[in-house]
């Protein structure tokens, strides 16, 4: 196995290493609106796909756009440790070739950690018929089963049975068949799509999930030589090519960091323009924007968000895109959370993803949970606080309100924010905010941070 890294990236991993271990923290000076404009980085939930996907050709398949974040480091890392060639090129770039793998078991204990491993178990069941990969981790948001991925691979034709932690998936050989998804499931339709691109016959997925990544992983692997149709729409159909080959292929921008920042902007009362997206992909958010009462320009690859004045209620239920994404639903909680009147959240895609409103609640908000719903009472300031992020998007939620609130915000546990945004606290100070990333225990640096900002 062979991990070859430029230069300035084996400084960069040593010093994520240094990040596991010394436990970093975001201060925060709230208060500032907002100005100016951020570049978004590529789609992580995309890029896990198309990683995995990857190592189904033998010969080379250059990923570009790629985000400079934890969960992408660690799944080229479980990809290396099967025998694939990963060469990354810059932060943004990697070169993977998976014609020298030399296992289907992927015991790799990092791809516990991360939720975009189990795509290794579509990928090397398509190509080679047979995978074995430990049951994945991710954000702690309920409970996430993945009874429709193992549904697809058996009608695809596999035994796949779950033992010593591992999801073991083995086929003589895979067959085109009919499918449908009792859920629409990314994760379930991303893993069936691969799993059948190199089966014998028409595969059709019914009830696929729909989101941008979705389409994003259908039209890498098309660029490799797959003959998948429909993506985007709830039916696909692949019908099986015997290999695929080499690509170059550029990840389509993030929707929820392009989203996090229009959040961001709109809650501090700021202009901001977000550069690189796909303002379609938005339009969920968007709309919501409007009718809280903020100004959205859109252009062709950017998008301004203008807020004046403290903006209005409204009712909010998260669903499968083109619906409102629950990765956005902590996000826009904050910011109803300091906007007038009362508004009401449903979480419809999991069980279990308003655990930071009790953090939220240390800078002054007044949101009461009842089951899967969140009504948010609107407050007119918040305050500083120290808080904890239980997971990713609810530690950009945390961000957001320390970002509004008056005096000094502390955010820990920022490993989580780390694993989906790149270089967030810069991107923000790059738009005029008061935050840094500091080691939790140098009060040095806390106190040199507090006298920069006054
Ligand atoms: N579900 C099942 N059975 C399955 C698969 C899913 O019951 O076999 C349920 C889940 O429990 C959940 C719903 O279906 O209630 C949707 O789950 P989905 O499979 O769509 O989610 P996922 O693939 O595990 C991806 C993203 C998540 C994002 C969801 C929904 C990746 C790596 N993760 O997860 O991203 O919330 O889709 O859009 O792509 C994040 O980025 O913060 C994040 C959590």
């Amino acid at each position: 196995m062979v991990l070859i890294c430029a230069p300035g990236v084996v400084a960069e991993q040593t010093a994520r290493v240094r990040l596991e271990i010394v436990m970093d923290q975001y201060i925060i000076k709230g208060g500032k609106a907002l100005a100016g404009e951020i570049s978004v980085s590529g789609a992580k939930n995309a890029a896990l796909g198309i990683l995995a996907a990857a190592v189904m050709a033998d010969e080379t398949v250059t990923v570009e756009n790629l985000p400079d974040i934890r969960d992408i480091d660690i799944l080229l890392q479980v990809i290396a440790s099967v025998g694939a060639v990963v060469e990354r090129v810059d932060k943004h770039c990697v070169r993977i070739n998976g014609g020298t793998i030399n296992t289907i078991i992927v015991a790799n204990d990092n791809s516990r950690k991360i939720r975009g491993s189990y795509y290794l178990l579509g990928a090397l069941l398509g190509k080679y018929k047979s995978a074995h990969v430990l049951l994945p981790g991710g954000c702690d948001i309920g409970s996430r089963p993945i009874d429709q991925h193992i549904k697809g691979f058996e009608v695809l034709g596999a035994t796949v049975r779950i033992q010593h932690g591992m999801i073991e998936a083995e086929a003589v050989d895979l067959v085109g068949n009919h499918i449908y998804l009792d859920m629409a499931s990314v994760g379930a339709t991303i893993n069936i799509m691969m799993a059948a691109v190199m089966a014998e016959g028409q595969t059709i997925i019914e009830n696929s999930a729909k989101e941008p990544h979705v389409v994003d992983v259908a039209n890498f692997l098309n660029s490799m030589g797959a003959n998948i149709k429909g993506a985007g729409t709830d039916v696909i159909r692949i019908v099986g090519v015997p290999k695929l080959h080499g690509s170059t292929y550029s990840i389509i921008p993030d929707q929820i960091e392009a989203g996090t920042f229009m959040i961001a902007a709109a809650a501090t009362k700021g202009d901001v323009t977000v550069r690189n997206v796909i303002p379609r992909h938005m339009e969920a958010l968007t709309a919501k924007l409007v009718e809280l009462g903020a100004e959205v320009e859109e252009y062709d690859d950017a998008i301004r968000v203008v807020a004046t004045k403290r903006l209005g209620s409204t009712q909010i239920k998260t669903l499968p895109y083109p619906g409102f994404p629950t990765d956005m639903q902590p996000q826009i909680t904050a910011l109803l959370a300091v906007c007038s009147g009362t508004s009401i959240i449903t979480e419809g895609i999991y069980e279990n993803r308003f655990k930071y409103v009790d953090e939220l609640a240390r800078m002054g908000t007044n949101i009461k949970v009842e089951g899967n719903n969140a009504i948010v009472n609107g407050v007119a300031e918040l305050t500083g606080a120290s808080v904890v992020a239980p997971d990713l998007r609810a530690g950009a939620a945390l961000v957001i309100a320390g970002l509004v609130a008056e005096g000094y915000t502390t955010v820990e546990q920022i490993r989580y924010v780390e694993r989906g945004y790149e270089c967030f606290e810069k991107k923000m100070r790059d738009l005029g905010a008061d935050m840094e990333k500091v080691d939790s225990e140098d009060m040095k640096a806390v106190q040199k941070f507090k006298l920069k900002v006054g």
